[in-house]
């Protein structure tokens, strides 16, 4: 089959892995890239030398001949080029968050339903062999019915990213948007057959009295239709990259962890066991699990779902979702309340 046409928005850190995973893929061939400062425009040129490198990304999107324009930019651009390529017909990969605020997610969601274009969210866990396990043995029934799932990060700092946009509470929306909103998404994945989420209450802190906006330590509680609830929590003042999602459901628990020194890492040390009581069972020979190999899977996926017009494993409603979550946690701690997520994203659309 014909490989799909990408077009990257961005350059940076990220941008650059999505590139490699593009070049890569058996499904996808990369065609332009739109990176801003000549510092990222010449690293994309030396680095992919089959693709047209523009200053300016409206530039990539009005070629008229890119069939998914894949989206790694600073937080608060996502839904400008979002808009842009799906109101020009491409359909899209976008980075998490989906946007930095639930009137920018809506106006996203009715561009989705109007162009009938394809959107995917990169919460590329959902790729995983490990997370993916973990909803795999949800969906067997090993532990009953879910009820309960915390998913735990600790780390070391976010970096500050290109011209410092992660540390600029302006561009980046929030912190909760950075890496809790892939265990939000988890959480609302494995705890599907409770219903819905409908509230969160949550509480956070920051170490930086010049910028306590920034939020260091974060834990929410999410509420679901049937009684079921998850715990998302994080620390950004720890040291290398430790991932903890446990599951508990009338019949026991799932338990899975993935350690390494960063996200990136190629050696990581990971493991998913079930279980209750005595009754211990550990999932032998997992394949790889981490950042760039699901990355990879994303693209060969997306590029996939393009060529087949099916639905990716992260659709734009569990985009939608994840933000929603995420936005309203924020509200959460700032107003110290409970925030009911149909009211939230009522209010905030009225
Ligand atoms: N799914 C995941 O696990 C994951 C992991 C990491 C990041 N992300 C997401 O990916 C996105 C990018 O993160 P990152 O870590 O790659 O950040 P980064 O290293 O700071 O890179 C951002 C890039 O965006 C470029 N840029 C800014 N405005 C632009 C514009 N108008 N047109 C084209 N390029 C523009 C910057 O260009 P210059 O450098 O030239 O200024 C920079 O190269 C963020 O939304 C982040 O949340 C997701």
């Amino acid at each position: 089959m014909k490989k799909v046409r990408f077009g990257l928005v961005g350059y940076g850190l990220f941008g650059a892995h999505h590139a490699r995973a593009i070049m890569n893929s058996q499904n996808a061939e990369l065609i332009a890239i739109a990176a801003k400062s000549q510092a990222s425009q010449q690293a994309a040129r030396s680095q992919c030398p089959s693709a047209e490198v523009y200053s300016n990304y409206r530039e990539l999107v009005q070629r008229g001949d890119i069939e998914v324009v894949d989206i790694v930019v600073p937080n608060h651009l996502h839904s400008e080029v979002a808009l842009m390529a799906l109101n020009a017909g491409c359909n899209v990969l976008l980075e998490k968050p989906m946007a930095t605020s639930i009137e920018q997610c809506n106006a996203i969601m009715s561009a989705v339903n109007a162009s009938g274009k394809l959107l995917a969210i990169n919460h590329e866990l959902r790729l995983s062999t490990l997370w993916k396990g973990v909803k795999g043995l949800i969906d067997q029934g090993v532990i009953g019915h879910p009820q309960h799932a915390l998913v735990e990060l600790s780390r070391f700092p976010y970096r500050l990213g290109s011209d410092g946009w992660r540390w600029d509470i302006t561009r980046v929306g929030n912190w909760i948007l950075e890496e809790p909103i892939h265990f939000f998404d988890l959480a609302r994945w494995y705890l599907s057959p409770c219903g819905n989420p409908i509230s969160v209450y949550a509480r956070a802190n920051s170490r930086h009295p010049d910028c306590p906006e920034l939020r260091d330590n974060f834990s929410a509680v999410v509420n679901f239709a049937d009684g079921g609830y998850a715990v998302v929590s994080q620390t950004l003042a720890a040291f290398e990259h430790h991932v903890a999602a446990k599951v508990t459901g009338t019949l026991g628990t799932i338990w899975a962890q993935w350690s390494a020194p960063d996200a990136r890492s190629d050696k990581p040390a990971f493991s998913l066991r079930y279980g209750l009581a005595n009754a211990i069972h550990t999932a032998e020979n997992l394949l790889p699990a981490g950042e760039l190999v699901e990355l990879a899977e994303q693209i060969e996926t997306v590029a996939r779902c393009v060529q087949n017009q099916s639905a990716p494993p992260c659709t734009a409603n569990d985009g939608y979702w994840s933000a929603a979550m995420c936005l309203a946690a924020q509200n959460s701690v700032e107003s110290n309340s409970i925030i009911s997520l149909n009211e939230f994203t009522r209010a905030v659309s009225a």
